[in-house]
């Protein structure tokens, strides 16, 4: 019997582990999903930071939960961003 479903949590779990010396890497891709590496081309690092946080609240209508993430991968994530995914 085949158990797909089990894998692929297995696959996330490492995905995860081998993201936490990356955070850009791995949380990045869950927000180009839905977002364009350009979107924020262009802000200020520290803006994008401040929406990301404004997004992460309970009430502002994010369609994905953002409260989960630290200090550090919102600054990474930003940073990203404000590059338009460029390095
Ligand atoms: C399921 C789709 C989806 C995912 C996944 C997603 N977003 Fe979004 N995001 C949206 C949509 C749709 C909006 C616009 C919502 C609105 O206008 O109220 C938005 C808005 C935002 C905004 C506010 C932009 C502004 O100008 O006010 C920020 C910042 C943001 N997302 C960051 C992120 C980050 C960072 C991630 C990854 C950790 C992420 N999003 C993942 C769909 C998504």
């Amino acid at each position: 019997m085949n158990k797909p479903t089990r894998g692929t949590l297995l696959g996330l779990a490492a995905a995860a582990l081998l993201g936490l010396g990356a955070a850009d890497a791995g949380k990045i891709d869950e927000c180009l999903e839905c977002h364009f590496e350009d979107d924020f081309k262009g802000e200020l690092a520290g803006d994008i930071a401040q929406l990301i946080k404004d997004s992460a609240d309970a009430d502002s209508g994010h369609p994905s939960d953002l409260s989960g993430l630290t200090e550090e991968e919102i600054a990474e994530i930003a940073a990203h961003l404000a590059k338009g995914g460029e390095e």
